[in-house]
């Protein structure tokens, strides 16, 4: 059995595997969807609040011709809550074939892994990994630049966050990656995540003072990453938030200084990181890439489920 659990599971070529098969998805879907899930049953067990991951899943899910068990979590999960956590993951195994389980602890992916009889997709667990949403991620730098190899990214924002850190870890399978980390001290790259990348050999450099809107820091690399700096960070100095994201949002000079082969990429939500002008810009692919997770998403269900449309 399949599950999902963090980046360091997968190989180079699992990866290229999955991005193809998503990549024939795309097509399948284009063409009216396929059957191949029909019969089967998805749970997704939020324990906090998704929109794009869970809302994906389950499409992708709809879209292959299965079911799924949703619901809208607080009322149900109360009692769960004052239960036994591996006591609810057997029930609700019983019930399906596929849990998608998003968690504010970290650990708890591989916590209910241990003990369903289905395949776990970890949506999220707390600050640890989001292995699914940076697998769509890396999906969109392959396909728009062409491989992933030798690519150069800037990594702006909150850094200590699930998003990046599975990232990081699908990075340093590939070669010549090169990263800068550019935050505020409060949510910089953690020790674990830079001491995996010095052991893979990825080169990284860290900034937390940045001038003049990124301009210097974004106009040679091919990929600017960047992710929301939560208010919650500063929640009684509104002020420092508004000083702070001036640094780390990008400029719209900054924008105009990158290359004309880059792009920006925002896992989404966003806030005040972005200019105007970036949403009319060919280069921003945010919105393709949250699309894209669709199509990964149903090639993951497709892998773990081991059911794969007939005409690929
Ligand atoms: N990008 C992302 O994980 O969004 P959700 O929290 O809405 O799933």
């Amino acid at each position: 059995m399949f599950h999902l659990l963090e980046a360091q599971q997968f190989t180079k070529r699992n990866l290229r595997e999955l991005f193809d098969l998503s990549s024939r998805l795309e097509t399948i879907l284009a063409r009216g969807g396929d059957e191949c899930l029909k019969g089967k049953i998805l749970t997704s067990l939020y324990f906090t609040p998704s929109l794009r991951t869970r809302f994906s899943f389950e499409a992708a899910m709809l879209r292959l011709g299965g079911s799924i068990l949703s619901t809208e979590a607080a009322d149900i999960f109360s009692s769960e809550l004052k239960g036994r956590f591996e006591d609810t993951i057997q029930v609700v195994s019983e019930m399906s074939d596929v849990i998608v389980l998003r968690h504010y602890e970290s650990g708890f992916a591989k916590r209910a892994a241990a003990v369903s009889c289905v395949p776990i997709i970890n949506a999220g667990d707390g600050p640890a990994q989001h292995p699914t949403q940076a697998l769509l991620d890396l999906y969109t730098i392959d396909r728009h630049l062409g491989g992933v190899d030798g690519c150069s990214i800037a990594m702006v924002g909150d850094l200590s966050g699930r998003t990046v850190r599975s990232l990081c870890y699908f990075l340093a399978k590939f070669h010549g990656i090169s990263i800068s980390f550019i935050s505020p001290d409060l949510t910089e790259i953690k020790d674990d995540i830079k001491e995996y990348l010095q052991r893979h050999k990825v080169r990284f450099t860290e900034i937390t003072n940045p001038k003049d809107g990124l301009v210097d820091l974004v106009k040679e690399v091919d990929v600017v990453h960047i992710t929301q700096l939560s208010k919650e960070y500063f929640t009684d100095h509104l002020e420092d938030y508004k000083k702070t994201i001036r640094n780390y949002a990008l400029s719209a000079k900054a924008l105009r200084a990158m290359k004309r082969s880059a792009v920006i990429m925002h896992p989404l939500p966003r806030a005040d990181e972005l200019p105007d002008e970036s949403d009319s810009d060919p280069r921003a692919i945010y919105f393709r890439q949250n699309r894209y997770g669709l199509y990964v998403r149903m090639a993951i269900l497709c892998t773990v489920l081991s059911c794969y449309p007939k005409f690929l």
